[in-house]
């Protein structure tokens, strides 16, 4: 069913952000049925500019952008509701405006007061427009309507600064207003895993110490850094994807199954798993990560530079593109099993997937098997480039004598079902707009996963260069990452 009447406003609103996914899947849910009858977007930007012109960019930005064809009339009746305000949080008066021009569009569009405001501005932004929107009353719920707010990524550089970000928001916004986006959480094999482990009775008899050897946690990208490099010399691969990608990954293969499927007990299970992995010392941090950074190579398509040759990459940065951990979550659950993560720029291959890795039968009976023909048993759940689930076995190669085979059980989503290609982004603005907060971050969560990754950041930073490894572009990554998982006697699966 459509989304409940609303109005969505957009901050950022000439940025690269709304122009590649929200637009795009604004449009999708347009063409799909699921916005809502009186639904309107007001645009909010720096720039002079009028309604028109904004539109015409949103128009471009659609041609460019969207992941499906574009229908004129959709397009024509999304354009028609928009209206562009010039503003900024330094500039009061904006807000005024922005009141008086949401006040205006209630009346006369019947989006009966509901509000979302959507963040698609730089992370120095957010607690600025939330305290202006604040200031100028458009956060209370009032009326029955409600206020609701999205906050992109990055929340926050460390644990004191996300805490920082949570009170300035909370002090505006109450926590059930405040949705704050992990993408990765848009991924349809993301949201898979909790339907996997929780609507089938196989695995979660098994899903523990006593039957799982090792998890392996993986996203891989063949991107180098390229423009980005202010940013992301400035963040590095830890902070950019370990606290928010890949510990949604981590959390929701982990957590102890909720008793319900709703916000409050999801968001409860994750966040206590995350608050389980614990780094005691500097020498342990140091012990079980792994950071470097890529050498020039040919990753992809691409001849790549070294990293430190980036535009805007400091000539001696000590930022790495890849991090592995070697991480043990301490509960009953888990205790003894190694989680490894790792991931990275300009490696060999794009490839994201979690890999639970089962123990080894006691193999008495085929003792005298030549072990490296065993396939390990691994249950892979594939997020990209592949979409699907597939499981490793041994099998009876057919013939008069026993030789043994690995083979797989293959699930693709795309043999079993037909979607549209998407943004990503459709069922996370969908499930703001009907209040739905299961997919967005909760500030505990948000706070656990720093508060895990805190500890590698502070032993890094006293150790500066020291320990920095390097590998060249277009491999599965530095060596170290392989003495890693050596030490715990494991081997990762081939990027
Ligand atoms: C972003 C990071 O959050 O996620 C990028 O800032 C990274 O550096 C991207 O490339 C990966 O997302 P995906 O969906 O392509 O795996």
């Amino acid at each position: 069913p459509p989304a409940d009447p609303c109005c969505f406003v957009v901050f950022g609103a000439s940025g690269d952000l709304t122009h590649r996914l929200l637009v795009p899947a604004l449009y999708n849910l347009a063409a799909t049925g699921l916005l809502p009858e009186a639904f309107s977007i007001v645009g909010v930007a720096r720039a002079e500019m009028s309604t028109e012109a904004f539109c015409e960019g949103l128009r471009q930005a659609l041609a460019k952008f969207a992941t499906r064809n574009v229908e004129p009339d959709v397009v024509e009746r999304l354009l028609a509701c928009v209206t562009y305000v010039q503003g900024g949080p330094e500039d009061e008066a904006s807000f005024d405006r922005l009141a008086e021009t949401l006040r205006a569009i209630e009346e006369t569009r019947g989006t009966s007061g509901n509000r979302l405001y959507y963040l698609a501005t730089p992370p120095t932004a957010f607690a600025p427009i939330a305290r202006a929107l604040g200031r100028t009353g458009l956060a209370a719920e009032e009326n029955g309507a409600w206020r609701r707010l999205i906050v992109e990524k990055p929340f926050g550089t460390d644990l004191a600064s996300a805490q920082a970000l949570n009170r300035e928001l909370l002090a505006v916004f109450e926590e059930h207003q405040i949705f704050r986006i992990d993408h990765y959480l848009g991924k349809e094999t993301v949201q898979n895993i909790m339907v996997m482990r929780f609507a089938n009775g196989l695995f979660e008899p098994i899903w523990n110490r006593d039957h799982i050897d090792q998890v392996q946690i993986t996203v891989a990208e063949t991107l180098p850094v390229g423009r980005r490099g202010k940013f992301y010399d400035a963040t590095g691969a830890l902070r950019d994807m370990v606290p928010n990608h890949l510990f949604q990954l981590l959390s929701l293969v982990a957590m102890e199954p909720p008793s319900r499927f709703d916000a409050r007990a999801v968001r409860s299970a994750k966040a206590a798993v995350l608050d389980e992995i614990k780094i005691d010392t500097p020498e342990e941090a140091l012990r079980r990560s792994v950071r470097a950074q890529y050498l020039a190579g040919r990753a992809g398509r691409e001849t790549v530079p070294d990293y430190r040759a980036t535009p805007d990459v400091a000539p001696d940065s000590t930022t790495e593109t890849y991090v592995a951990l070697g991480l043990m979550i301490d509960n009953w659950r888990w205790a003894g099993v190694p989680f490894f993560l790792r991931t990275g720029k300009a490696l060999c291959a794009r490839r994201s997937e979690i890999a639970i890795k089962f123990k080894q039968a006691p193999l008495s009976m085929f003792r005298h098997m030549p072990v490296e023909h065993l396939a390990e048993n691994f249950l892979v759940v594939g997020i990209a480039p592949e979409e699907g689930i597939s499981l490793q076995f041994n099998a009876k190669v057919p013939g008069p004598s026993v030789a043994i085979d690995g083979v797989d059980m293959t699930f693709r989503y795309k043999d079993h079902f037909e979607a549209a290609p998407s943004t990503g982004y459709e069922t996370l603005i969908y499930d703001c707009m009907i209040g739905d907060a299961i997919l967005f971050q909760r500030a505990d969560g948000v706070e656990a996963g720093w508060r895990a990754v805190q500890p590698f950041l502070d032993a890094w930073k006293e150790a500066g260069r020291d320990g920095l490894s390097t590998y060249t572009a277009g491999t599965d990554g530095p060596e170290e990452a392989h003495r890693l998982v050596g030490d715990h006697g494991r081997r990762w699966r081939p990027i």
